[in-house]
Formats: C-alpha cells, structure tokens, sequence
C-alpha cells in the first residue's frame, strides 16, 4: 500500500469515516503533576518529535500532515506540542532515580529536581486521548532522544504498576522514517529493531492500540538533503485528501 494510502487509512481509522471521532475518554489516573486531564468532551493529541532536520524531516513533515487532519475531525481539541529537540532531556541519573523510586516525601531537593520532567512528560500523556510520535530509524533502531524520553515515562508506580500499563484507552500512532525498506516480507524487514522495540515498551505503559506507518526509503540524511521532495506529492494528496 502506498503511504498516501496508509495515511489516508490511518486518518480514518482515528477519526472514522463520518470525520467524527469514536472513541469515549476513560478515566484518568493522576501522578501528581498537574496537566489539564482529559474530558469526555475535549479530545487532545499529543503530538511527538524527535528528528534534528526540521524542515527537511520526512517523520516531521508526516507528523504535521497527521496533526491538520486531526484538528479537522476534532474541532476544538487541542493539540500538546513536544519537540524533544528542544526539551532538552537528561538522561536517568542517581538523583533521577532518588526521584522514581522513593515517595515526594523523601525526595532530596536533587532527586526532585530530577524527576520534574518526567513528571511534566507524564502527565502530558495522561492527558492525551491520542498520541502521535514521529520519528527517524537511526541506526535501526529509535534515536537515542527517544530512548532518553521512554526513560522518563516509563515509571513503576505510576505508568505502570504491578506490571500493568496505565496508560490505557489511548490511541498510538507512530511514524518512522527510515532511507531503507523494511516493509514486512522486504529482505530487510529483520533489521528493523524499532518497531517492534517500540510496541512493546508501550505496551508495557498500557499503550496498546498503535498503529506503526513506515515511512520508508526516505534515502535522506546522506547530502542533507531535503528527504521529504520523495513524499511530496503523497503529502499534498494525502491532505487535500
Ligand atoms: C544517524 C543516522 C542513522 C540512520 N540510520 C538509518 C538506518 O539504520 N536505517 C535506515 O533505513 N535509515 C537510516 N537513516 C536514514 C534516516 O532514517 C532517514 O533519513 C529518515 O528520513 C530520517 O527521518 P527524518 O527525515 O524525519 O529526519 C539514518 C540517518 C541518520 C542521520
């Protein structure tokens, strides 16, 4: 199937044929942070990105098409912007996991410094009915940003407990661009470590029902440039679509 078709199937899946969308909002479990949460009646995307090339991004460029369709379908839901380019993410340090792993009451003013982000991260998700993340394959698996922000919201106790995701009543979708072609049944299709790294660790947090468009043979990143010209005219179908 061509991306336009994936997009265009994708779009309807998330807001059904009629524009409308399908899904009621369950309840929320709050971990402390404070994020306006969801309501039966406003829907919000949280929309995720993490490529470094901006205007010449493919899983950006995707992203932004994805998010104009979602505005369209929801009229007065809101959109949650988190470029982890520009969010400036620690890695997981002592004082982090201080933070994760000990109740507020005990945190040193270190360790809750530390876990405010993932925090803030946190409830962002919580907040969302839908979450979109678009991202580059490096290296076959996910940029190391991402990985860094899979630490943050990753957090026993509170996305997952007992062994149970949290995060539930969600829908994912994800949008990985890669230069090669690892389309089930491509000889390739094994290299691909971040599809299915991806949908187990968010389906650990309870974000089972995603959706992975492969947005591939991108064949970007070599001279810098503009990888997105090859999705050129399946983007401007897909949105006028
Ligand atoms: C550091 C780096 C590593 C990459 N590793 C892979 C890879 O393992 N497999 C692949 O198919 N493409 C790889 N690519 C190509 C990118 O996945 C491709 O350019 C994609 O379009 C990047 O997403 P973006 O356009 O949203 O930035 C790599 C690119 C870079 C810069």
């Amino acid at each position: 199937m061509s991306l336009k078709n994936r997009l265009a199937s994708l779009v309807n899946l998330v807001v059904g044929p009629s524009g409308r969308a399908t899904r009621s909002a369950d309840p929320v479990r709050d971990a402390g942070p404070s994020f306006p949460q969801r309501t039966s009646t406003m829907k919000t995307l949280l929309a995720i990105d993490v490529s470094p090339r901006y205007e010449h991004s493919t899983s950006r460029k995707l992203t932004a098409l994805f998010v104009d369709k979602w505005k369209a379908a929801h009229p007065g839901g809101r959109v949650i912007d988190r470029d982890l380019l520009k969010t400036n993410l620690p890695f997981v340090d002592l004082p982090w996991i201080g933070g994760a792993f000990t109740p507020p009451e005990q945190h040193s003013p270190e360790s809750a410094a530390a876990i405010k982000i993932s925090n803030d991260l946190v409830a962002e998700l919580q907040a969302a009915d839908h979450i979109i993340i678009g991202t580059p394959m490096y290296n076959f698996t996910i940029p190391a940003v991402l990985k860094a922000y899979i630490d943050h919201i990753v957090r026993v106790g509170v996305t997952v407990v007992d062994n149970v995701g949290q995060l539930t009543g969600k829908k994912t979708t994800i949008i990985l661009a890669s230069g090669g072609d690892f389309r089930p049944g491509s000889p390739f299709e094994a290299y691909n470590q971040a599809s299915g790294y991806l949908r187990q660790v968010l389906g650990f947090i309870g974000l089972t029902d995603l959706d992975i468009v492969l947005a591939d043979r991108a064949r970007a990143g070599d001279a810098g440039e503009t990888a997105v010209e090859q999705f050129g005219e399946v983007l401007a179908s897909a949105a006028a679509a």
